[in-house]
């Protein structure tokens, strides 16, 4: 595991995004996972605009969400799928990505968890899995409990995750889809990213304690390359 220390989110948003960036132009990722919420949005602005100043062919990069809250529709303007789209996709400026956006609206839930698993399986696995963690330790949403060998799923949101939830979701979600902790151990690297002292607990027990199902994150020690990205604030009880 290798960690590099920011000074703060703006530090960690640039670093993230040319951590990114160099995998891309490196030709060393063909599939990424991408997370939301309030850590990467940095990150997106400044990864969008190195792509587009670039000539890299952005079209032969698969891209998947980790996560979408039961209920919401890939146009819902709540929904990670449209930010994700808003903060990112839109401004690279290209038309043809290959992109798969969990879809919370779904008739058939399972269907759809199968469906984003074989969408990863035809794209060769996920080469880079960014992600951000819960003060929970949540890694997408994988909640506490959630066993280390799980695929795409539905999540019953914990209350600690709820909590956080805006209350202009009315109503608020409870469940959600989610790339399984297994699927994301199976990325070939991972990149995880936090900000701010309210993560500063849950980074010391994830990467400092003895795994435990307790602590989603604590499943990435096992994984052979993974990469934090975090701020001072967040990294103040680690060592
Ligand atoms: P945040 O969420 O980036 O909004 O802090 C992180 C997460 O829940 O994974």
């Amino acid at each position: 595991m290798s960690v590099i220390r920011c000074s703060d989110y703006s530090d960690m948003g640039r670093r993230a995004a040319d951590y990114v960036f160099d995998m891309i132009r490196c030709n060393r990722v063909s599939s990424v996972a991408l997370p939301t919420g309030k850590t990467p949005r940095l990150m997106y602005a400044f990864l969008a605009g190195q792509l587009r100043c670039s000539e890299i062919d952005i079209t032969r990069i698969s891209f998947v969400n980790l996560d979408e809250y039961v209920g919401l529709a890939n146009d819902h303007p709540q929904s990670f799928a449209y930010e994700l789209q808003k903060q990112f996709f839109s401004k690279i400026g290209m038309k043809q990505l290959a992109v798969r956006l969990l879809n919370g609206a779904a008739q058939d839930l399972s269907l759809e968890c199968r469906q984003h698993e074989e969408w990863i399986a035809r794209a060769g696995g996920i080469d880079l899995a960014v992600l951000g963690i819960g003060s929970n330790g949540h890694i997408a949403f994988n909640e506490p409990g959630t066993p280390f060998n799980t695929r795409t799923h539905i999540s019953d949101l914990a209350v600690a995750t709820t909590d956080r939830i805006p209350s202009s979701y009315a109503p608020k979600p409870s469940r959600a889809i989610t790339l399984g902790i297994g699927t994301i151990l199976e990325a070939r690297m991972v990149l995880l990213m936090a900000s701010g002292e309210e993560k500063a607990p849950i980074i010391r027990r994830a990467f400092h304690e003895p795994p435990s199902v307790f602590v989603p994150a604590s499943a990435l020690q096992s994984h052979p390359c993974v990469t934090i990205i975090a701020d001072r604030s967040a990294l103040r009880e680690s060592r």
